[in-house]
């Protein structure tokens, strides 16, 4: 990847693809009045490549769909369009590396108020940049020593269900700018929202889970967003036969966990060594912020998980290249 633009607002080159037409970042653009601006009115999906192949796109098209129905919006080409154009994007893109792809549904254009009924074609775009070190917390990176990230709990609470359903995934995102402001004010690298309720409830791009005693607890999916990833450990901690579970959780519970790690498409599996300026788990007695076994389990799982995807893509029959040599190396 070349890197910057010169005098580009972008830390890397991002192109999009606008119903079919890819073009750069820098020279695309939406109308005015389209009513994703104009009001957040829109949906969307972040996804990433491993070795070019998008991982888990079925899945992430089905929580598409899900979410756009939810807003009572429909999707503006055929699943089978959407799946050849993220194709398309991944080919047309001048990356060597794997990619971060995000696909927005719009409300589309129409006159200011909020009858739907006046927009009456939504559009989908396509966005793909490199996935760089800087997607993934060097400090979470599992080839890199596995330390971890600083997490702050956050005054800001996430949405209720009964207000706008966090298992919506909406282009409405203020609730979690307003939390990860609070992060980065304390020099934090996510915020960990609460319900309504005050029970921990996800971080602003991430699920959120901790170990104690040798079993993983994880929220309960109400009001949060029912992470692909998390589904996925759930499968593979299950099929390992580590205990995992969803529960209440409340903020304090952090503090005494003997492990914690956050989860997402773009970062995978991240360890949290610490949570308000205080470690977490080995992190007390050490203070060096090291991730603990049972993270470092669930890592190789969830790698292992994208190896055999990866070789399952290509061994459904449907493509003709055959995988190229694993450079992925866990440890
Ligand atoms: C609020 C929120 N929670 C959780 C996640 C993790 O979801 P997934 O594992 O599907 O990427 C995301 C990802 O973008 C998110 O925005």
């Amino acid at each position: 990847m070349t890197g910057k633009t010169f005098g580009s607002v972008f830390d890397r080159q991002i192109f999009v693809n606008i119903q079919g037409e890819i073009q750069p970042a820098e020279s695309a653009s939406v109308n005015v009045m389209d009513h994703g601006f104009l009001y957040g009115d829109s949906v969307y999906e972040t996804i990433r490549t491993y070795r070019k192949v998008p991982f888990l796109l079925a899945r992430h098209i089905d929580r598409l769909q899900r979410s756009l129905g939810r807003i009572y919006l429909e999707m503006p080409c055929s699943r089978t369009d959407l799946e050849s154009q993220v194709q398309k994007t991944i080919d047309a893109v001048p990356v060597e590396g794997d990619l971060i792809l995000r696909i927005v549904v719009s409300r589309g254009v129409g006159p200011i108020g909020l009858d739907l009924g006046t927009c009456t074609q939504p559009r989908y775009l396509i966005y793909a940049m490199e996935l760089t070190s800087d997607s993934i917390p060097e400090e979470a990176m599992p080839d890199r020593g596995g330390g971890g990230v600083h997490v702050v709990v956050s005054k800001v609470r996430r949405n209720s269900p009964r207000a706008l359903d966090p298992s919506i995934k909406s282009g409405n995102f203020l609730n979690n700018i307003l939390a990860y402001k609070e992060a980065r004010d304390a020099r934090a690298h996510e915020a960990v929202l609460c319900t309504s309720d005050g029970y921990i409830a996800e971080c602003t791009t991430s699920n959120i889970f901790l170990v104690k005693d040798g079993l993983i607890w994880t929220p309960r999916p109400w009001g949060i967003l029912d992470g692909i990833t998390r589904a996925v450990l759930f499968e593979e901690a299950e099929a390992a036969g580590i205990p995992i579970s969803e529960t209440d959780i409340p903020p304090e519970a952090l503090f005494n966990a003997d492990e914690a790690f956050i989860t997402s498409s773009v970062k995978g599996v991240v360890p949290v060594c610490m949570v308000n300026g205080r470690g977490v788990g080995v992190a007390r007695e050490t203070d060096k912020g090291r991730r603990g076994p049972m993270t470092h389990t669930i890592q190789k799982l969830y790698q292992a998980r994208m190896e055999n995807e990866y070789l399952a893509h290509f061994n459904s029959g449907e493509h003709a290249d055959s995988p190229r040599a694993s450079s992925a190396d866990v440890d």
